[in-house]
């Protein structure tokens, strides 16, 4: 039996049920915050992760699913969804044009990690990016539609923060925590060590516990940032109280993807076990030029959908719908017609095999129908149709005419 991929899962029925609500509720409201939709590549050129999540990153360094395709290109396929955003925006050139534009997407990431419960080598993020804008206000709003959204599906979160400093802050703090690290060098893991003079930074997220106890008294990022970055800080902070969004500054979140700069986050859940993020981001403003475009600030998330599906609990499911019946061959015809008519309007399901009411009643409770409508031969003959509401157990026969037009979406 042929099975599905390790860390790699088919998604159906009440998981489907709950992706569906998911992208619903999570596609409305980036709308209303002025995202519009779009869908880039699932396989991009190798080179555009590495210069964008970073060489030294986990995820480029481990997790590429990297092949030579038949022409001879070396590509993956993505990890993550900024980097197809950002390419598209500078292919299409509106790093040209002096507009703010926000897109969001939603769709399959491939990670080729060691798989346990909440993470997948397959999996599917839910991401908003937007350009052009650099006030911190904006990196306010971009927080507050993540968790708008976790509002409406109820889901309880709390949410991280920290900033990252820029390009005039952290070259200093950076030779700092270098200074630190190469004096805790012999105590830190193999991991990390590497890191000190490939990424530095990233040494602060290390989970080993006897590195943490090595790093309490690393010098943080945060009691290093010049002005501009620590009155921008200041002002999120204060633009989350005034609007009651509860943070947690968490001095030691620097993100596992390198293009991050100034305001980074992320949204934790403590009902999912081990594998606790369900939304992460920050702004990126050097990665458009980075990638050869023109300078342009920019901010985005992404929502780990598998991890959120853990904690969505869908609305009571009602009987929906129609199920159409007969009791004599002859009248199939005549449903499938009367079907293609219904189906403009309602959910119908038909039943082709002729059968007794008592199994058509059976079936249509099934399939979870609010109604239960059956053709017999004197139905049939008459013009009418035997019709069940399956909430009100009422029943009645009606003109069969009358019956189509009544037909409506609950
Ligand atoms: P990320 O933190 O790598 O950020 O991923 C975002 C979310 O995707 C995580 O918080 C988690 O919920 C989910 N996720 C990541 N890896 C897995 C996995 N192996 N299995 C299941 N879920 C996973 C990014 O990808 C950035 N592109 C976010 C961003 C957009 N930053 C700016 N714009």
């Amino acid at each position: 039996m042929i099975k599905p991929l390790r860390g790699m899962r088919d998604l159906a029925f009440e998981d489907a049920k709950k992706f569906e609500y998911f992208i619903k509720v999570a596609s409305n409201s980036a709308k209303n915050y002025g995202y519009e939709y779009i869908e880039t590549p699932l396989l991009e050129e190798t080179n555009l992760f590495k210069r964008s999540v970073g060489n030294s990153s986990d995820i480029v360094n481990k997790e590429m699913y990297q092949f030579i395709d038949k022409g001879g290109n070396d590509v993956c396929l993505r990890p993550e969804g900024t980097a197809g955003v950002v390419r598209f925006f500078i292919s299409s050139k509106l790093d040209r044009q002096q507009q703010k534009y926000k897109f969001f997407y939603y769709g399959s990431m491939f990670r080729y990690e060691r798989p346990q419960k909440g993470r997948f080598r397959e999996f599917h993020q839910f991401g908003c990016e937007s350009f052009g804008e650099d006030s911190v206000y904006e990196d306010y709003t971009i927080i507050e539609l993540i968790s708008s959204i976790f509002d409406k599906l109820n889901i309880g979160y709390n949410l991280e923060i920290n900033s990252l400093g820029c390009e005039k802050c952290m070259p200093k703090y950076r030779d700092k925590l270098v200074n630190f690290l190469e004096s805790k060098k012999e105590n830190l893991c193999e991991d990390c060590n590497k890191r000190i003079t490939t990424n530095p930074i990233r040494v602060l997220d290390c989970k080993n516990e006897s590195c943490k106890e090595q790093l309490v008294e690393a010098p943080k990022i945060t009691d290093n940032l010049c002005e501009s970055c620590s009155n921008d800080f200041t002002k999120l902070k204060e633009v989350l109280e005034q609007n009651k969004i509860n943070y947690k500054v968490n001095k030691n979140l620097v993100r596992g993807l390198d293009y991050y700069n100034k305001t980074a986050f992320e949204f934790i859940s403590n009902e999912i076990g081990a594998q606790n993020a369900i939304a992460g981001g920050g702004r990126y403003d050097k990665l458009v030029s980075f990638l050869d475009g023109k300078p342009t600030p920019a901010i985005g998330f992404a929502i780990g959908i598998e991890r959120v599906l853990e904690l969505i609990n869908l609305p009571e499911s009602k009987r929906e719908g129609y199920y159409f019946g007969t009791m004599d061959s002859k009248g199939v015809s005549k449903m499938l017609e009367a079907a293609k008519k219904a189906r403009d309007k309602a959910k119908v399901f038909v039943e082709y095999e002729p059968k007794k009411l008592k199994a058509h009643l059976k079936n249509a409770d099934k399939y979870n129908a609010k109604y239960c409508a059956v053709l017999g031969e004197d139905e049939l003959q008459n013009g009418t149709i035997w019709v069940k509401d399956l909430d009100e157990k009422s029943q009645e026969v009606v003109d069969f005419n009358d019956f189509i037009k009544s037909i409506r979406l609950d």
